[in-house]
This record gives C-alpha cells, structure tokens and sequence, in this order.
C-alpha cells in the first residue's frame, strides 16, 4: 500500500531562505461520475474526466521559516486577493490533515493566494481546480526543499494522491486530456490513491470542446460533501456502482473508437443518473433548475434536427456542460449564442475544451 508519510521531511529552519510556487490548475468535467466514497476519499466505482483548459485556479503559496515557537500551521489566506476566513479555515484544515505527509508545514510560515477563472461553488468544480493546484504547490514545495520528486511521474502521482484527499474529482486534474481515477481492470495501472492519465483515446476526444453553460452563479444548496454522505443510505447505490463499472468498459471502448453517438449518449445518462441519485436521496434534493432542463429539451432537439453530435453534461450543480467535437464549433456557436446563452445567468458561458492539463506560472 502506497505510504506517503515521511517524518524526514524537516528543514533547518535557520538555514532555510524564504521561497515562493504558483500553479494553474484546471477544473475538470466527469463523463463517468464519482459519486459516493469510503474510509479517506476513496471511490465507491471508477470515473473518469476531460482535463478542461479554461476554468482552473491560479494558486502562489509564499513560505518562509517560521519565526514563531507556535505549534500550528502559521497560514494567511486570500482569494482574489482579499483575506477569505471561510477559505483560510478550509485550507488549514486539509493542510493539518497532510501534516504526516510534509511534516515541514509546521515550520513554515505560509501565505497562500488562489484565484478562480469562473464562479465558485457553482458546480464548476472549483473544488478540483483548487485543490489539484494547492496540491501541485505542497509538492513543488516538497521537492524545492528536499529534491525527492524529480521524476516527472513520481511527481504526479504524489500530487494526483495529495489533490485527491482534499477533493476526490481534483486527483484527475493532474493530467492532460483525460484522466482515469479508481481502481478497474479496464486500466492498468489504474488505482484509488490517485488518478493515471488515459492516452488511449481517439484524437476527436483530445480537443473536445466543453462549453460550460452558467443557469445560475449561486452556491449550491447541498454541498457534494453532503452528497456523497448521503449515497450511504441510498438503496439505488449498489446498483449504481455496478452501473458505473459496466459503462467504464463502454466509455473507454467508445474513446478509443472516436465513437461520439456511444460517447454521447453514456455522458447524458451519467448527468442524469447523478442528480437522479439526489432526486432519491433521504432527505431528497434537487440541484437542476428550471433552465437546466429546458437546456436539455433544446440540446435534444437541436440534436435530433441537425443530427450533430452536441451531447450534455452535468456536475453536482444546474450548470450545462455542452459537449461536441471541435470540427463542427462555427456550426454549433450561432446556436448556443441564440437558444442557450439566453437562459444562462446574465447570458453567461464559459467556452471551454479539453486541455494540456496543470502548468507552473
Ligand atoms: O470531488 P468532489 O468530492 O467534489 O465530488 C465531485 C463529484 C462530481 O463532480 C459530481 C463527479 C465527478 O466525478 O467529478
């Protein structure tokens, strides 16, 4: 079992000069959804994600030796460059959680800003941008002070692992295209400690296009937190995870093929299935909303009229992900600026596609 505590990992604080790291890290679109977990953030089924490009989080944590005799994590937090309590608390929580792992937080005194390309707790999954990027940051740190994480895969992996127990959706967002998180057969070397970067697909898949299509900025009511607890109790979970593993095997048959119709239509129930499961969930919730679903009444029949491979998606909140292949975009675009940009909060969305994955800024 993969054990990353490592109670070496200490500096001379007398020695050691103040530093600085910043990473951008995107957000990225489940097609199989993660949803349900166990014991520290482990998945109940494999899911696997689009790597976007253009929602990411931009995170600089500044560090120096702590000048004083305190226990504690010394953290200040801003976001957006404002001093953010809620956040700080958040953050220094995951940070004491990791504390076995680099211990050397304790030594530091640190200053973390983080700023997001798109609207928080909107179902953009500003969780896995987030944390993917503080992440990248810990270990660049790690490696900066101690030089143990010079192989690049050795590097990810360590990252994916650390993302994952702040969020479990951030540990795919350490790779490019698409990445593959919960152990299967389907994938060697697949595993539910971190996610593995999934390069088999068709190259159709490695510029997808993902339009994120904002019905409404709010936070959302139930926090995925909240909504992976309450798959516990739910007496369609079983079934789903059995569903989750089999559609694993078609999704991962279809990427490869370039077969966008199997593609298509396996992202749709996913979304659906995912908010049917809190539909069914004691105390039930709902996180679509009105224009959600006349989004998808238009995707269908625009679908259906045009025959253009245009296909929906949905993560934990009411916001349509618009999925198509990047060949067909000057059709497509008329058309989201006429039918859908309308019904999205101050007509906004957000293009975006399938990108390169995190960088260091
Ligand atoms: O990473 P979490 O705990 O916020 O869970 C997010 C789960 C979904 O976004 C709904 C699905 C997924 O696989 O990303």
């Amino acid at each position: 079992m993969l054990d990353y505590t490592n109670p070496n990992l200490l500096v001379d604080t007398a020695t050691l000069e103040a530093g600085s790291t910043a990473w951008r890290s995107p957000s990225n679109l489940a097609i199989v959804k993660y949803w349900g977990k166990h014991g520290v953030q482990l998945p109940r089924n494999p899911s696997i994600s689009f790597t976007l490009q253009s929602a990411f989080t931009e995170t600089l944590v500044e560090y120096a030796p702590k000048t004083s005799t305190e226990e504690g994590i010394e953290l200040e937090f801003l976001f957006h460059r404002e001093p953010n309590e809620a956040f700080r608390a958040k953050v220094l929580k995951y940070l004491e959680s990791l504390t076995d792992i680099f211990p050397f937080l304790r030594q530091l005194q640190l200053r973390v800003q983080s700023g997001n390309s798109f609207p928080h707790s909107a179902g953009i999954a500003s969780s896995a941008s987030s944390m993917s990027a503080l992440a990248l940051c810990l270990c660049t740190i790690e490696d900066t002070l101690f030089d143990t994480l010079g192989d690049d895969e050795a590097f990810e992996r360590k990252a994916s692992y650390i993302a994952r127990l702040g969020s479990g959706s951030a540990c795919r967002s350490i790779y490019g295209g698409l990445g593959l998180w919960g152990k299967t057969d389907l994938h060697e070397g697949s595993s539910d400690l971190y996610a593995v970067p999934f390069q088999e697909a068709h190259e159709i898949f490695q510029s997808y296009q993902d339009d994120i299509l904002i019905v409404s900025r709010g936070e959302k009511a139930v926090s995925s937190r909240a909504g992976h607890a309450l798959m516990e109790g739910n007496p369609y979970a079983p079934a789903r995870y059995q569903q989750a593993n089999a559609r694993m095997q078609s999704l991962l048959d279809a990427l490869r093929a370039g077969d966008l119709e199997t593609f298509g239509q396996i992202a749709e129930n996913e979304a659906l299935t995912l908010h049917a499961l809190m539909m069914a969930s004691n105390p039930s919730y709902m996180l679509m909303q009105p224009n959600t679903l006349e989004m998808i009444y238009r995707i269908r029949a625009y679908r259906a009229d045009t025959k253009h491979p245009v296909y929906f998606s949905l993560d934990a909140g009411p916001n349509i992900h618009l999925l198509y292949p990047q060949d067909i975009i000057h059709e497509v675009r008329p058309w989201v600026d006429a039918e859908l940009a309308p019904l999205c909060e101050e007509n906004a969305y957000l293009p975006d596609f399938v990108g390169e994955g995190p960088e260091e800024i």
